[in-house]
């Protein structure tokens, strides 16, 4: 799989697990149960991952230009 699909592929699924993390939270506040500390942390690794992942999917238009001299649309 090229490398470029394989990075947008990871970005998309790490949507659903940031998207399910932050939905479990907020369902268990909703339920009167208060989580722990270390569990409202826990939507930054998929966050951190995915603000990684989406800045290079953000340069990969221009980087694609750059290396081949300006010429692509
Ligand atoms: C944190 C910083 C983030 C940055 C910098 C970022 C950036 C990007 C960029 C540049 C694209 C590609 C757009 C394109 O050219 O088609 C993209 C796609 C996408 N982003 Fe993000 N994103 C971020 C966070 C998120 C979050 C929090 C979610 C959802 C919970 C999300 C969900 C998606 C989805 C579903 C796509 C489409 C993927 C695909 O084409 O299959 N992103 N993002």
């Amino acid at each position: 799989m090229n490398w470029n699909i394989w990075i947008r592929q990871f970005h998309r699924w790490l949507s659903i697990i940031f998207t399910a993390v932050v939905v479990a939270i907020f369902i268990t506040l909703g339920v009167g149960v208060a989580p722990a500390y270390w569990v409202y942390l826990m939507p930054l690794i998929p966050l951190a991952l995915l603000m990684l992942s989406g800045l290079y999917l953000f340069a990969l238009p221009y980087a694609m230009r750059w290396r081949s001299g300006g010429r692509t649309a």
